[in-house]
């Protein structure tokens, strides 16, 4: 029992103190301190209205603007001393603000409950680091970009079942990411409608008797909309959930990214190698030089998972409006958000310095049965039905692979008697180059359609 302890700001229903280790179960701050500029904002527009609308005077809300920003600064330069005793970032701001101010910083809260104002901080947060996140999808999607431009006539197996399938453009592969990073930056953008909703003046959960504004207050905040419900306005965080499920895609994106890329720097593909800067050695195997980065990005990728489903959990029981359980919002939150910036930008870097080894994959390209479908394709066009073609062309590898031969070295007797429609120009068409050219559909690897798509994703990005 601590009854010497300081009063609580909302202890005057109380005639005992919590235990201390009650407080520490309960309390916020050890990780909502990362809140303290949104929670300054969100007071600061809060006393701005307050005095607009003369539930406070102009003077009043001056000095505790005055006060405030006096705290932002010292949370900038990490002056503020947290304490348990005082809960959350909401608490501490305002014992400091009464510690700056005296006892004017007892009219801030008229018109606020901490529902609205915990709210407001998670509103704003993801406002700020989702403006972020798109700035680092942009990068990683420029890296790739400049991947692509250099590679248009680089060739790669082409994979499907993790088996040899066709030949394709290096550029269209990594173009292939750029896409599924452009579509995660539309999800992140069509989210922001969501997260610029302004839940401030929702009160606890009911509104309030004051005459306040919220409309100026959500302009204030830069946020686009108010919450029409008072009730939803504090037990929303489905636009947490929405992040969480954006984040858990984007995630997943540079872990299939980060697995190929593992793959490729091994000693069976070595289609790539990372540069020093992004690897590391083993402690006790000299030969070792290990891609722990992208291992990384695909480990965190099941924290990231992780976060959604605790939160989609936390959610599913709650009755209206604010329960504590709520408070369970913010470590997942932050740590997503963490975790995801970190991968976005040691993706950029890792991908920027990596040597490509091209001698590698033309030797690769050149030595398998990938360009089995333009024989197929070939025979096809001289009138075959395709399945036919298909039945023959499958033969042919059969022959090859049984006689130890690739396509190019059996002799066009032996096609011919597989088929009478081949001729000389066959060996033409089944060179590596020739299979990714003649590919130019819409959305194809040939390198005209490549060309196309290089000038629409520079567009693109210059656009978003
Ligand atoms: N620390 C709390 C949270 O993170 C703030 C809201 C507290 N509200 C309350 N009525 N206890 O959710």
């Amino acid at each position: 029992m601590t009854q010497d302890k300081e009063m609580k700001l909302w202890g005057g229903r109380f005639t005992k103190q919590p235990e201390e280790w009650v407080d520490e179960f309960s309390a916020s701050i050890p990780f909502d301190q990362k809140l303290a500029d949104e929670d300054v904002t969100g007071s600061i527009a809060h006393a701005t209205m307050l005095g607009k609308c003369g539930i406070i005077s102009l003077e009043e809300a001056d000095k505790i603007i005055a006060g405030l920003r006096i705290l932002q600064e010292k949370a900038k330069k990490g002056e503020l001393v947290y304490t348990v005793q005082n809960e959350d970032i909401h608490l501490n701001m305002e014992k400091f603000l009464h510690d700056e101010i005296g006892e004017t910083a007892g009219k801030l809260h008229t018109a606020r409950s901490r529902n609205d104002q915990v709210a407001t901080d998670a509103h704003l947060y993801l406002k700020n680091q989702s403006e972020e996140i798109l700035e680092l999808i942009q990068t990683l999607q420029s890296v790739l970009l400049d991947l692509a431009k250099k590679h248009v006539y680089t060739i790669i197996p082409g994979y499907t079942h993790l088996q040899r399938a066709q030949p394709v453009s290096l550029a269209h592969h990594f173009l292939a990411y750029f896409w599924m990073l452009e579509r995660d930056k539309e999800r992140l953008s069509d989210a922001m409608k969501r997260v610029c909703m302004s839940p401030l003046g929702a009160g606890a959960l009911a509104g309030t008797t004051f005459p306040i504004d919220r409309h100026f207050v959500m302009e204030q905040l830069g946020f686009t909309s108010v919450y029409e419900n008072s009730l939803d306005a504090v037990s929303d965080r489905d636009f947490m959930l929405e992040f969480h499920s954006h984040a858990s895609i984007i995630m997943m994106h540079l872990s299939r990214l980060s697995e190929e890329l593992i793959m490729w720097c091994s000693e069976e593909f070595q289609f790539i190698e990372f540069d020093d800067t992004y690897s590391t050695g083993s402690s006790i195997m000299p030969q070792k030089k290990n891609p722990d980065m992208a291992e990384l990005v695909r480990g965190k990728t099941g924290r990231v998972y992780g976060n959604l489903m605790a939160m989609l959990t936390v959610m599913k029981g709650l009755p209206l409006a604010y329960n504590k359980d709520l408070q369970e919002d913010k470590e997942g939150l932050f740590d997503t958000v963490e975790t995801m910036k970190g991968c976005l930008s040691i993706m950029a870097g890792m991908l920027k310095t990596m040597t490509i080894h091209e001698a590698v994959l033309k030797e690769k390209v050149e030595n398998d049965f990938s360009t089995a479908t333009e024989l197929a394709d070939y025979l096809a066009v001289k009138g075959l039905p395709f399945r036919e073609a298909h039945e023959v062309v499958g033969k042919i590898v059969l022959y090859a692979i049984q006689n130890k031969m690739l396509l190019r070295d059996i002799p066009l007797e032996k096609y011919q008697e597989m088929h009478p429609s081949f001729d000389t120009d066959l060996y033409e068409i089944i060179t590596p180059y020739a299979a990714v050219n003649r590919r130019n559909s819409y959305g194809g690897t040939g390198f005209d359609a490549v060309q196309a798509a290089l000038k629409k994703a520079e567009a693109t990005l210059q656009h978003s």
